[in-house]
């Protein structure tokens, strides 16, 4: 098939009308095919669900060379662990999955459970508060903080370094050579720090424990550093907004989870898959592959449209329904195989302990007007205002 037969569409998905709310368009794209040349990019997007997971099991083929949907930003990433295919992915995989692991965290539930509840209990005591800055950055925050063990200084710039971490991966436009420079400081920064900078059992600390024994090269740490404080920022961040956002304005879901609050884990899969937090990141393929019966050839730039798997209905019945009864584990969010999300398990009981909180305290929330924060990647907002509320009577 040539490129004029084949499913194509002239939309640009990072312009801000399209990022305010991009589900009319992906439903259109997933329409097309399950390939869709994008003419204003030059890449192909994979909209439907199926194809997304198919793409992301075939790590030969669809490689994370391309992760970002630019080159500039795709060779700074080189060497990272999500920019890398195995093995070299898997060693610098290796060095904090076991802290990550879900049987590693279970030791930290209770000190974040109760942390969550003091931070709920005090912001509950003013009359108004915004849930972007005093719950849902705050939260995260503090915890992925401790657990990397970063030094004060860090603090004021992380939020701005993150969010451009996320810009810089989508296409080279106005956003993302804006963000670049944050980046470069970021790197910079970090680039001063050595072993005795970073808190002591810390994850920072075993990155360079991990060089030191010489399962790492040393030029891996600082990458290694960046990736995972700015992935367990604003991913975390924008999912507790979203679940507060989704939960006030579906007060029948709401009422569901605080009459049982063992569904908690359900509903927060729900929130997840109806609006997730990184709606898109890039493949390159290495070789000839067919997809949906389109020939893409090798070194073809493919956007993973995970927002959109989401919400296909090939895959999902009522997919624009937000339903916390609908238990969907098997979401795109924290996408799938290789590169899987390797902190999930702690963004999870982040989430689940700061909603659980809530629930316990809160019957209605009466929201003031929200404000979309706009990123080529991520998907959340940048002020949600709490008026006030009802309070759950015990
Ligand atoms: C709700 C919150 C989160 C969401 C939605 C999210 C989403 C994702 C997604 C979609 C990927 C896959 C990228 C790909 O397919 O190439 C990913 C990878 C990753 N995430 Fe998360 N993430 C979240 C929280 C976190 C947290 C809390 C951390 C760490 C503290 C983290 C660290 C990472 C790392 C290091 C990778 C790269 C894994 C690899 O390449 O093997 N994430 N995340």
């Amino acid at each position: 098939m040539t490129l004029t037969h084949a499913p194509h569409s002239d939309v640009d998905l990072f312009v801000d009308d399209i990022l305010y709310d991009p589900y009319p368009t992906y439903r259109e794209l997933r329409d097309a095919g399950s390939a869709v040349y994008l003419t204003q990019l030059d890449a192909w997007a994979l909209p439907r669900y199926d194809d997304i997971r198919s793409a992301l099991r075939d790590w030969k083929t669809f490689s994370s060379a391309g992760i970002a949907l630019n080159d500039v930003v795709n060779e700074i990433l080189t060497g990272t662990v999500i920019a890398a295919d195995p093995p070299e992915h898997d060693t610098l995989r290796s060095v904090l999955s076991d802290r990550l692991a879900p049987r590693a965290l279970r030791d930290l539930q209770n000190d974040i459970a109760a942390r969550a509840d003091t931070l709920v209990e005090t912001v509950l005591r003013k009359e108004s508060f915004d849930v972007v800055a005093d719950l849902a950055t705050a939260f995260p925050m503090a915890v992925v903080f401790d657990l990397i063990g970063l030094p004060e200084a860090a603090r004021p710039n992380m939020l701005r370094w993150a969010d451009a971490t996320f810009d810089v991966c989508g296409p080279l436009n106005a956003r993302a050579q804006s963000a670049l420079s944050a980046i470069g400081e970021m790197f910079d920064w970090l680039g001063t720090l050595d072993a005795k900078d970073l808190k002591p059992d810390s994850m920072g600390r075993a990155i360079f424990d991990a060089a030191d024994d010489g399962r790492i090269k040393r030029e891996s740490c600082i990458p290694l550093l960046a990736a995972y404080t700015s992935a367990g920022m604003d991913t975390t961040i924008n999912a507790i907004a979203n679940a507060v956002h989704l939960f006030a304005t579906h007060p029948d879901q709401w009422d569901l989870v605080c009459a049982d609050p063992s569904i908690l884990p359900a509903a927060f899969n729900e929130v997840l898959r109806y609006d997730a937090p990184v709606q898109v990141f890039g493949r390159r393929t290495t070789t000839d592959v067919t997809v949906g019966g389109l020939r893409l050839e090798p070194g073809t730039e493919v956007l993973i449209l995970y927002g959109s798997g989401n919400r296909d209905d090939r895959h999902y019945a009522e997919p624009d329904c937000f339903d916390v009864t609908r238990r969907p584990t098997d979401h795109l969010t924290f996408g799938y195989a290789t590169h899987a999300c390797a902190g999930q398990a702690l963004a999870k009981l982040e989430a689940h302990a700061v909603l659980g909180a809530l629930a316990k305290r809160v019957r209605r929330f009466e929201l003031g007007e929200p404000t979309r924060h706009l990123n080529n990647v991520t998907r959340g907002l940048s002020s949600l205002p709490v008026l006030g509320f009802e309070p759950r009577v015990r």
